[in-house]
């Protein structure tokens, strides 16, 4: 079983030496809960491949408390900073050139000569980073292919079991409730990897025009974590686009639909007054909710495909594939 704390100082300051130990501790941040461990630890690093269960050695986030320590790791240039300056700390990850000097297990990286790194907008995670001084990878807390957990019941649900993490500091659930931004900063082109919270628009509203990687694609070096099937739930087809449920589905539905739902065995709303970020935080609680095999599939009413929808949209996808 795994110890779980109050977000408290004195939780925090356990939560900084089990790091320092070289183990693993889950933690809250504005968008899902982060399975963390010190980055700069090879061994500790590996052991989030194997606590998730990943099949491959997928490069990971670090997250760092500020812009000064992400400029330890990373080679910013002035795009970079600019972003940083409007949407630090907050739900946005810059892919960048690694520096000669970076201490970041090469694991952590998978190899690759750029890295990953965002400064989180929720407190805890943020005191975290702080006291533990140093950058911390963190995947989403959850089993590989899983859904990624918004509670803290989703971490025990899905990795409590095994007595891989040290201890989970619980703080309700998260905000924002879909993983953050990715935005390839590494070439002269910015390359928008994998949809989140900050929008397409407002990165452009800063840097202008940017490129979106072509959806789904296994096998772009720049993208190498958009698995298709990622955010799956386990027993359930999910069927997108849907105007209502058929007899023996599940529902999920958006906007006002009194009656789209009648036929289902479940029906829930992501956000009956049509509000994508509303919609956001909702998403994978439901689908969790959801995926019972006693529900045939879980159809899902179509989500308008602009701002956070893409996002949305994008996580849909690929729990509808496969
Ligand atoms: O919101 C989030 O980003 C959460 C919280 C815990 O911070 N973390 C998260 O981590 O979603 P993870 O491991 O599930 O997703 C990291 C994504 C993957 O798609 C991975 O391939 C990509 O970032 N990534 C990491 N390093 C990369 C690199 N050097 N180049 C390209 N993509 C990279
Ligand atoms: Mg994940």
């Amino acid at each position: 079983m795994v110890l779980v704390l109050d977000s408290g100082f004195a939780s925090i300051t356990r939560a900084v030496d089990a790091l320092r130990a070289g183990k693993l501790v889950a933690f809250p941040t504005e968008t899902v809960y982060g399975l963390g461990a010190d980055a700069t630890n090879a061994q500790a690093v590996g052991s989030i491949f194997a606590a998730k269960g990943r099949p491959s050695f997928n490069p990971l986030i670090a997250h760092v408390a500020d812009l000064d320590m992400a400029e330890r790791f990373a080679v910013f240039d002035d795009r970079a900073r600019d972003l940083a300056a409007h949407y630090w700390p907050g739900p946005l990850t810059f892919v960048l050139p690694r520096r000669a000097d970076c201490p970041i297990a090469d694991l952590a990286t998978a190899g690759l000569r750029t890295i990953a790194l965002r400064v989180p907008g929720h407190a805890v995670a943020a005191s975290l980073l702080r006291e533990f001084g140093g950058p911390v990878v963190a995947p989403s807390a959850n089993r590989s292919g899983a859904v990624s957990p918004t509670t803290p019941a989703h971490v025990i649900e899905s990795l409590g079991q095994r007595g891989d993490i040290a201890l989970l500091l619980a703080a309700g659930r998260t905000e924002v409730g879909l993983e953050s931004t990715v935005l390839d900063l590494s070439e002269a082109t910015p390359l928008l990897l994998r949809p989140g919270a900050v929008t397409r628009e407002q990165i452009e509203f800063v840097l202008g025009p940017i490129e979106v990687a072509a959806g789904h694609d296994q096998t772009a070096p720049r993208a190498p974590g958009m698995l298709l099937k990622h955010y799956a739930p386990a027993s359930t087809r999910v069927r997108l686009g849907a105007l209502r449920a058929e007899v023996g589905e599940a529902w999920l539905g958006f906007g006002p639909d009194p009656f789209a739902g009648r036929a289902a065995v479940t029906a829930l709303n992501l956000s009956e007054r049509g509000d994508l970020a509303e919609a956001a935080a909702n998403l994978f609680a439901m689908l969790r909710t959801l995926d019972d095999p006693k529900h045939r599939a879980i159809a899902v009413a179509p989500i308008p495909d602009q701002g956070l929808g893409i996002a949305i949209n994008d996580r849909l996808a690929r729990a509808a594939h496969g």
